[in-house]
C-alpha cells in the first residue's frame, strides 16, 4: 500500500500582509511548507501539494522527485482543495491530509495516525485545547464515538463548548475518498466545501472513525499572521533547546538560543545567551561558546572555545582552537588544532596549520599558513587586485611582524621573518628576514610649526 500525503497550500495568507506566500515564511530557518513536507515524508511515499495557480515560488521551493503539484484555481474550501488532488490518488492508496500552515505536528503523532489507525478506517488527529474558538469541534455520540465535525460558524452553543478540536490532519482510505468528496456540498455558514463533512459520511456508512490525540497544542496550531508565526517560532525553539539540553549541552538560558537549521552536538558543550545557529552546524565535545555568537554551516572541533561576538560561516575549526572575541571566520576557513584567532581578525578561504595564531586585527584571505606561525597584529593579505584573488603561502614557524601587507601572490618560507610594517611583494626564502619598509630617517635641527611661529615673534 502506498501512502500519499496531500498537503493543502493554496491559501492566500492575506493576514500575513506579505509579498511572500504564507507557506514560505521561515520558521526555525525552514519555510512552513518545508516543515510539513519533512514530517509528511516520515510516513508518505509520495506528496501531492495543492497550490494556487501562479504560485511559482512555492513550486520552486517544494519541487522534488516525490512531489507533484496540483492547482486549486478557486478557493472553495478544504474539501474542494482535496478534490483537486483526486486525479493523483489511487484507490489502493492511503491518503494523509496535512495543512501547509500547520508546521509543528510531531512525526510521532503522524506515525500514530498511520500505524495505530487501521488503513480502512478514517483517522483524525485531534487535540484538547483551552480555547477552541475558530476550530472545528469533534462531536461524539453517547457511546463516545465520533459522528461528525461541526465548524465554529455552524455550531450550536452546546457544540461550541466542546474542547476537543479537529486539527485538520486525517488518514483517509483511498477506496472511499473520491465518493465522499464527490458528495460534499457547500450548504453551510461559510458556503464552502468542507472536508470535515466526510466524517459524518464515514460514520453513517459504518466506516470506523478513530482519533489520535496530539501531545501538545502547538502541534495542531496553524499560522495565519505574524503574531502566530512568532508564537510558534518560540515553541519550536523551546523544543530544540530542550533537545540540546537532553543531548548534554548546557544552555545559559534555553529561551535565548536560536537554532535555524540543524545543530548536532557532542557532550558537555555549553552555549551562553543569544547565540544563533544557522544551516548545518556540528559541535564536538566540550565546546564552549560565549554570548552573542552567530555560527552558520560550520564544524567546530572538540574543546574549542569561541569568545563573545564571534561570527563563523562555512568554516572548520580544529580541536582546542580559540576564536574571538569579535572574530569573523568566513567561507572556506580551516583552522587547525590549537590555533588562535583573536579580536577583529577576519579569515576567508584560509587554512591555518596547527598551533598558528593571528591574535589581533588581521585579514587573511586565500592564505595557507603552516603550523606554529605567528601572524602579527594588523597583517593584511592583499589578495585581490580588483579582478582576481591571489594566494599567500606561509610556511611552518613563520613570524609576520605587525602591520605588514603581504601582496599576493606571494610566499613566505619556513621560519621566514617579516619585519613590522613591511610590504612584502616577493618570495621570502626559508629562515630569511624580510624588511620591506622605508628606512627611518631622523632629521636633525627640525623645528615644529609651533616652534617656527615663536621664531617670527
Ligand atoms: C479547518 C477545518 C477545521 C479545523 C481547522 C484546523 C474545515 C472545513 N475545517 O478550518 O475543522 O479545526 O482547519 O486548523 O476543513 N485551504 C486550501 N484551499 C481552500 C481552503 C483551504 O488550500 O480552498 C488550505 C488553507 O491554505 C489552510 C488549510 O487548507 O492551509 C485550512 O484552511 P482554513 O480555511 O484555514 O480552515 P479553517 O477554517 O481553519
Ligand atoms: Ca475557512
Amino acid at each position: 500500500m502506498t501512502t500519499v500525503a496531500v498537503v493543502l497550500a493554496a491559501g492566500k495568507g492575506t493576514r500575513m500582509r506579505s509579498a511572500i506566500p504564507k507557506v514560505l515564511h521561515p520558521l526555525g530557518g525552514l519555510p512552513l511548507l518545508g516543515h510539513v513536507m519533512k514530517t509528511a515524508r516520515t510516513v508518505a511515499d509520495r506528496l501531492v501539494v495543492v497550490v494556487s495557480p501562479g504560485a511559482d515560488a512555492v513550486r520552486d521551493v517544494a519541487a522534488a522527485d516525490d512531489v507533484v503539484f496540483v492547482d486549486q484555481v478557486e478557493q472553495l474550501g478544504t474539501g474542494h482543495a482535496v478534490s483537486c488532488a483526486l486525479a493523483e490518488i489511487d484507490h489502493a492508496d492511503r491518503i494523509v491530509v496535512l495543512y501547509g500552515d500547520v508546521p509543528l505536528l510531531r512525526p510521532e503523532t503522524l506515525a500514530r495516525l498511520v500505524k495505530d489507525v487501521p488503513a480502512g478506517a478514517l483517522g483524525i488527529v485531534t487535540a484538547e485545547v483551552a480555547d477552541p474558538f475558530g476550530f472545528g469541534r469533534m462531536v461524539r455520540d453517547e457511546t463516545g464515538r465520533v459522528c461528525r465535525i461541526v465548524e465554529e460558524k455552524d455550531a450550536s452553543s452546546a457544540e461550541r463548548a466542546i474542547r476537543e478540536i479537529n486539527s485538520g490532519i486525517y488518514a483517509i482510505p483511498g477506496s472511499r475518498i473520491a465518493d465522499w468528496i464527490g458528495t460534499l456540498n457547500n450548504e453551510n455558514a461559510q458556503g464552502e466545501y468542507y472536508l470535515t463533512d466526510i466524517v459524518a459520511m464515514a460514520a453513517k456508512e459504518g466506516v470506523s472513525v478513530e482519533t489520535v490525540i496530539a501531545a501538545g497544542e502547538e502541534e495542531v496550531a496553524g499560522i495565519n499572521d505574524r503574531v502566530q508565526l512568532a508564537v510558534l517560532e518560540r515553541a519550536l525553539q523551546a523544543r530544540r533547546a530542550e533537545a540540546l539540553m537532553r543531548a548534554g549541552v548546557t544552555l545559559a538560558d534555553p529561551a535565548r538560543v536560536d537554532v535555524r537549521g540543524t545543530l548536532e552536538v557532542g557532550p558537555d558543550s555549553s552555549i551562553d545567551i543569544d547565540c544563533v545557529f544557522e544551516g548545518d552546524v556540528r559541535l564536538g565535545a566540550g565546546v564552549r561558546i560565549a554570548a552573542h555568537c552567530v555560527i552558520k554551516n560550520a564544524v567546530i572541533g572538540d574543546g574549542v572555545e569561541i569568545e563573545a561576538f564571534t561570527h563563523i560561516e562555512g568554516a572548520h575549526v580544529g580541536a582546542s582552537a580559540r576564536v574571538g572575541p569579535y572574530a569573523r571566520l568566513r567561507e572556506g576557513t580551516e583552522l587547525g588544532a590549537r590555533t588562535k584567532i583573536g579580536n577583529f581578525v577576519e579569515t576567508k578561504q584560509t587554512r591555518l596549520g596547527e598551533g598558528s595564531k593571528a591574535n589581533h586585527l588581521a585579514y587573511l584571505g586565500n592564505a595557507t599558513v603552516g603550523a606554529d606561525s605567528n601572524i602579527g597584529a594588523g597583517t593584511i593579505t592583499c589578495n585581490y587586485d580588483g579582478v582576481t584573488k591571489h594566494p599567500t603561502v606561509i610556511g611552518d614557524g613563520a613570524f609576520v611582524g605587525s602591520n605588514s601587507t603581504l601582496v599576493a601572490p606571494v610566499e613566505l618560507g619556513k621560519g621566514a621573518y617579516v619585519g613590522a610594517g613591511s610590504s612584502v611583494t616577493k618570495k621570502v626564502p626559508d629562515g630569511t628576514l624580510a624588511v620591506g619598509r622605508a628606512k627611518q630617517r631622523n632629521i636633525e635641527g627640525w623645528r615644529s610649526p609651533k616652534a617656527r611661529l615663536s621664531d617670527d615673534d
